[in-house]
């Protein structure tokens, strides 16, 4: 039987090389893409050159807490149950932008978009065999910090403030649903990729546009980003709540903080609660 897994942002980067590394005959592939006209290109270029790729093709934009709905109750009408969701799709947003329900525009797509997709398809997750939630994070989130103050949850500063936050806060959240649906078989985890060579880089302000491509130099190649991710794909961890690089080594994470992990959830429910979600 295939493994069936979602991908989150198959359109270029980490989750295209991902897509490109599973598309056979051991994995049904469901992929979740803000631009279906690029999705449907990448896949007939994949399945033309692969006859054993199953891939799906559903609309996502996590910016959207509607476009977010419609993608779980897609799912949940044609699936009875998912063995992987791989969330993969994040951005880096060096200019001033904001989500559908107003929320900066990384930390609104890298962690609460992102969490409600999680929440929202953790019961197909659950029927899952050995299911796995896996969070492509970054050691960005090391470096991040959280404020509640003023409303600086929602209207933050954009760029690496915001970046690193997103992660810190999809990292805290991580381990919250690992440790909260500890019983429920799911093993959440969290990756760093490395720092890899993407379109991530491709920033819209000077200074980005002026060392993006100069900085990609630099980086890991995609071969080599993707590595991290199948590597928790083909071996899940024994325990939940974990933060891997590369081949499964463990990243330290001393800023798990309990109480700073429940209050962060329990401000994002509510956020989320006002838009007309119950969980
Ligand atoms: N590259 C690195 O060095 C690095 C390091 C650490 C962590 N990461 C993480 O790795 C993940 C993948 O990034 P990447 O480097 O592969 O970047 P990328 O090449 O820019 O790919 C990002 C993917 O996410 C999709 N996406 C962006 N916003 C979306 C939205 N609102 N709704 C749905 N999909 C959306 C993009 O879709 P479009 O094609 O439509 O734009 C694209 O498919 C991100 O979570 C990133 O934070 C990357």
């Amino acid at each position: 039987m295939r493994t069936k897994i979602i991908i989150t942002g198959a359109t270029s980067g980490i989750g295209l090389g991902t897509l490109k590394a599973l598309a056979n005959a051991q994995y049904e592939i469901i992929l979740g893409c803000r631009n279906l006209q690029k999705t449907e290109t990448i896949v007939q270029e994949i399945t033309a050159s692969n006859k054993q790729a199953l891939i799906h093709i559903y609309h996502l934009d996590l910016a959207s807490f509607e476009s977010i709905r419609r993608f779980s109750d897609s799912i949940h009408r044609d699936f009875d149950s998912i063995d992987i969701l791989f969330n993969n799709a994040g951005l880096f947003s060096d200019t001033k932008k904001e989500t559908k329900q107003g929320f900066e525009m990384t930390v609104g797509v890298n962690y609460i978009g992102t969490y409600l997709l999680t929440m929202l398809l953790r019961d197909l997750v659950q029927k899952g065999i050995n299911p796995q939630v896996i969070n492509v994070c970054s050691r960005a989130a090391l470096f991040g910090h959280i404020s509640f103050k003023n409303g600086e949850f929602i209207k933050r500063k954009h760029g690496f403030l915001a970046y690193s936050a997103s992660k810190y806060m999809q990292l805290l959240s991580t381990i919250y649903l690992a440790k909260r649906y500890d019983d429920m078989g799911i093993v959440f985890s969290a990756i760093h990729p490395g720092d890899v060579a993407t379109n991530i880089w491709n920033g819209e302000s000077f200074i980005m546009r002026t060392i993006g491509p100069l900085m990609q130099k630099n980086l890991l190649t995609l071969d080599e980003g993707i590595i991290a991710g199948i590597h928790l794909i083909e071996n899940r961890p024994d325990v939940s709540g974990g933060f891997y690089q590369m081949h499964g080594e463990e990243i330290e994470f001393k800023k798990y903080d309990t109480n700073k992990a429940e209050v962060l959830i329990k401000k994002t429910n509510e956020v989320i609660q006002e838009h007309g979600f119950e969980f």
